[in-house]
């Protein structure tokens, strides 16, 4: 598969057109924003390992029952996927209370939550990203009713596994974010990435964050931790 033409350069990957209009090769850069771009860096390696945890997700879900974009890795950071129309909206799914749902309602970090909360943020930066229900969804048509009935099924499917899965390795799933897109048949797969970018995982007895709220909260040791998850994911780590 070659790359064509650049379609796309985002915060964390560029997106390439490929010979075949249907496909799209995804490349992972090791750039870090925070805070819609307020923070800026860049995590060694991360674009291997979000590239490397992503693929190794999608292909374990695919298996649950859950349609990814994914069709093959590539290279380190190179990952061929399906094209899709991204539904934009930003799909969160909490397990522990973290981040802004502690700010919002005032819950300690670390609160269990009595079972999954399911959150939608409409997908625009100049917005922030703001978090919308299911009646903004419908009005505004950002998708269909039975498209957000899916959206969501996928979605507690996604944790359903992702939790369980990650318990093996010592991991709690706190919380994740996860985007949706349409083939061109109509068909909702999972998109985007699933990764220490867009997860939060903590170390089930110490609780250390092993995710991207180091560099969110300038904890520091955010390559360790990187390193650590797939480690425990893979039983390898990129080689320096
Ligand atoms: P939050 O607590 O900041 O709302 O984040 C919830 C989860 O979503 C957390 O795992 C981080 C992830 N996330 C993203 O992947 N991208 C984003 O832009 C935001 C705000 C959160």
């Amino acid at each position: 598969m070659i790359k064509t033409k650049q379609l796309y350069e985002g915060k964390a990957k560029k997106v390439w057109e490929t010979e075949d209009p249907n496909l799209l090769i995804v490349d992972y850069k090791d750039d870090a924003t925070a805070g819609n771009g307020a923070k800026k860096g860049t995590i060694h390696d991360k674009g291997i390992i979000n590239n490397r945890m992503s693929n190794f997700m999608m292909k374990m879900l695919e298996k649950e029952g859950v349609p990814t974009h994914y069709v093959e890795e590539i290279s380190d950071r190179e990952t061929v996927v399906k094209r899709v129309t991204i539904v934009p909206l930003e799909v969160i799914v909490r397990n522990i209370a973290a981040g802004s749902l502690s700010k919002r309602l005032g819950l300690p970090e670390g609160t269990p939550m009595k079972r999954p909360v399911l959150e939608y943020c409409y997908k625009d930066d100049a917005l922030g990203d703001p978090m919308v229900n299911e009646y903004h969804i419908l009005a505004m048509e950002w998708c269909t009713k039975e498209e957000l009935d899916t959206i969501a099924k996928y979605a507690f499917a996604v944790n359903d596994f992702m939790v369980k899965y990650l318990k093996t390795l010592n991991l709690d799933l706190v919380d994740f974010k996860i985007e949706f897109g349409r083939l061109s048949d109509g068909t909702i797969v999972l998109a985007d990435e699933i990764s220490p970018d867009t997860c939060r995982l903590w170390d089930c007895d110490t609780k250390e964050k092993l995710d991207k709220d180091r560099f969110r909260r300038d904890m520091g040791g955010e390559e360790d931790a990187y390193k650590e998850v797939m480690r425990r994911l893979m039983g390898e780590v990129p080689e320096d």
